[in-house]
């Protein structure tokens, strides 16, 4: 205690105005807390310090960084925090992303894929994040769904956090409102829980689409990264809900409340030419997937011709996506189920759906059930270089009430040896989504 006190004190006053004297903390031998103000006019400075000061301890004595409650943080520049050990984040108050889109778009910093930028890097190990079920990151993002005007991927727009390198982590409680763009990234990171989160980026001007409520605010994406569970989120976001990009594995996804979106995204992927990336070993569980939803669950592959550059362009990538499962969808009224594309090009260009060597395999859907306004269970358009093999269905039935009959449409394209289902017709259009 006596030796952390000294060293607080023999901060620089500058440092000391944000941070409060290490407080005891009853739940360890000793800690070290800062309590991170508010009052700056762009409080990232003492986000940042609070990081620096209480986010590199040991696991006999953690330190603390404290969101004050009912406190609203301005950030106004990107925010690094990265190699912390031992630190609860307990987020008491809201932050809120400034709107200066030009300062942005300049200064996001990279992601470290598809050439995407975010607006606070966050990483480390032993890390217990919590919101409390109302601690709050909002950011300000329909100045952003103003600005890019239904251009996708719009370049430097910023994802709101990513976390990068966390281990042995625990993040929880957390509502993220009005996303820049991409909620979360969680890359090179393992042994990650994520549960009881609530994620909301509804543009409240216009509807994109189908009825998505935004463009590019996913809910979460996972890349780079070994042994992640989300459990128990509520996500209503107009794109992917939760996505599994490259290199993810170990992947379990459980008790989901979905409202906008596209569903489970296992991609995109497949977009660098002659890399080799994989997803593997996923678990998708009791997911509710409500009326606005395009999907519940889809699957995206880049063609095997490379046109452009990430994030918009690519294709021609190796590799495969095996053994992931999905069971206990509850669909309600969804206007579409399960899809698999393997047409993505550059900026929506048309065919060479037959071209990818990115393999999928051993896939299956079980236990779905509910309404939907399409009669298409399956639309499972695979590359022709590489066909698709042991996708299962085992009790997936769709219920649409308007006229009162069961979906009953498989569609195929290479898809060898079905199980459990046999497909009824081929595909009734090329879906570049
Ligand atoms: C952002 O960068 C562009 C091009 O480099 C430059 O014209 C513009 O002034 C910059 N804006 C800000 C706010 O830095
Ligand atoms: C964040 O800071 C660390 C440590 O200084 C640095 O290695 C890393 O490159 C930075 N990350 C970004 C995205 O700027
Ligand atoms: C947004 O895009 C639409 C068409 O895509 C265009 O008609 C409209 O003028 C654009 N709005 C602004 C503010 O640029
Ligand atoms: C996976 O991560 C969880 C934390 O979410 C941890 O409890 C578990 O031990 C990890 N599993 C393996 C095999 O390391
Ligand atoms: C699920 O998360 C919500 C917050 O998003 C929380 O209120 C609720 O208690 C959690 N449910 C369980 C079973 O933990
Ligand atoms: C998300 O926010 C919109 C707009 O504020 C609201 O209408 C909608 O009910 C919210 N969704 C959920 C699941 O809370
Ligand atoms: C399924 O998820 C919901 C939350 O979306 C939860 O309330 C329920 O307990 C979960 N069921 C099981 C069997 O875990
Ligand atoms: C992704 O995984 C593949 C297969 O394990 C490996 O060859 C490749 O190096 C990995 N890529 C990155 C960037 O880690
Ligand atoms: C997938 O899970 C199996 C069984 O737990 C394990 O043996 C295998 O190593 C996992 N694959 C990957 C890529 O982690
Ligand atoms: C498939 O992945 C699941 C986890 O999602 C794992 O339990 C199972 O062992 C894996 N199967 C194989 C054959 O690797
Ligand atoms: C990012 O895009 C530029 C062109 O806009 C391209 O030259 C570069 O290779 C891309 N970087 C990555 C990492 O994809
Ligand atoms: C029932 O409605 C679905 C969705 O509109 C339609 O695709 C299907 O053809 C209809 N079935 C019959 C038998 O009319």
């Amino acid at each position: 205690m006596q030796k952390q006190l000294i060293a607080a004190l023999s901060l620089p006053a500058l440092a000391l105005s944000v941070l409060s004297t290490p407080s005891h903390d009853h739940t360890t031998s000793c800690s070290k807390t800062c309590v991170v103000d508010s009052s700056a006019h762009d409080a990232s400075y003492a986000i940042e310090r609070a990081f620096r000061d209480c986010g590199h301890e040991t696991a006999e004595k953690r330190g603390k960084v404290v969101f004050k409650k009912n406190e609203l943080y301005n950030v106004r520049r990107v925010m690094n925090t990265t190699g912390l050990t031992n630190v609860d984040v307990e987020i008491h108050g809201t932050l809120l992303w400034d709107t200066n889109i030009h300062y942005w778009l300049n200064n996001s910093l990279p992601v470290g894929y598809q050439n995407q930028s975010t607006a606070w890097v966050f990483g480390g190990e032993n890390v217990y994040w919590t919101g409390f079920d109302y601690g709050t990151l909002d950011g300000n993002g329909q100045v952003w769904y103003d600005f890019i005007n239904g251009t996708n991927n719009y370049p430097g727009r910023p994802h709101q956090i990513s976390y990068a390198g966390m281990k042995n982590s625990v993040i929880e409680k957390t509502r993220f409102v009005q996303s820049q763009m991409w909620t979360m990234t969680v890359i090179h990171s393992e042994n990650v829980l994520l549960q009881d989160m609530y994620v909301n980026s509804t543009d409240t001007k216009r509807e994109v689409g189908f009825d998505f409520s935004s463009l590019n605010t996913d809910g979460a994406d996972v890349i780079y990264s070994n042994n992640i569970t989300f459990r128990n989120w509520t996500i209503d976001c107009g794109d992917d809900n939760i996505s599994t990009k490259a290199n993810s594995t170990n992947i379990l996804i459980e008790n989901q409340d979905w409202y906008t979106g596209l569903g489970f995204a296992m991609g995109s992927i497949g977009q660098y030419d002659g890399e080799y990336e994989t997803v593997e070993n996923v678990t998708v569980r009791n997911v509710t997937v409500h009326d606005r939803m395009r999907y519940a669950a889809y699957f995206k592959t880049w063609t095997g011709v490379s046109r452009g550059y990430p994030p918009n362009g690519g294709g021609g990538g190796l590799g495969y996506a095996a053994n992931i499962t999905l069971s206990d969808f509850k669909l309600d009224n969804t206007s579409g189920i399960f899809a698999i594309t393997q047409c993505t090009s550059y900026n929506d260009a048309r065919g060479e759906c037959d071209t990818s060597k990115f393999n999928i395999r051993d896939i299956t859907l079980e236990n779905w059930s509910g309404t939907s306004t399409s009669a298409v269970l399956a639309e499972l358009q695979c590359s022709g270089a590489s066909p698709c093999t042991g996708i299962k269905y085992n009790n997936v039935s769709a219920y649409i009430p308007s006229n009162n009959t069961m979906a009953s449409h498989y569609l195929c394209g290479n898809v060898s040896e079905p199980i459990g289902f046999e497909c009824t017709d081929g595909l009734w259009e090329e879906n570049n989504r």
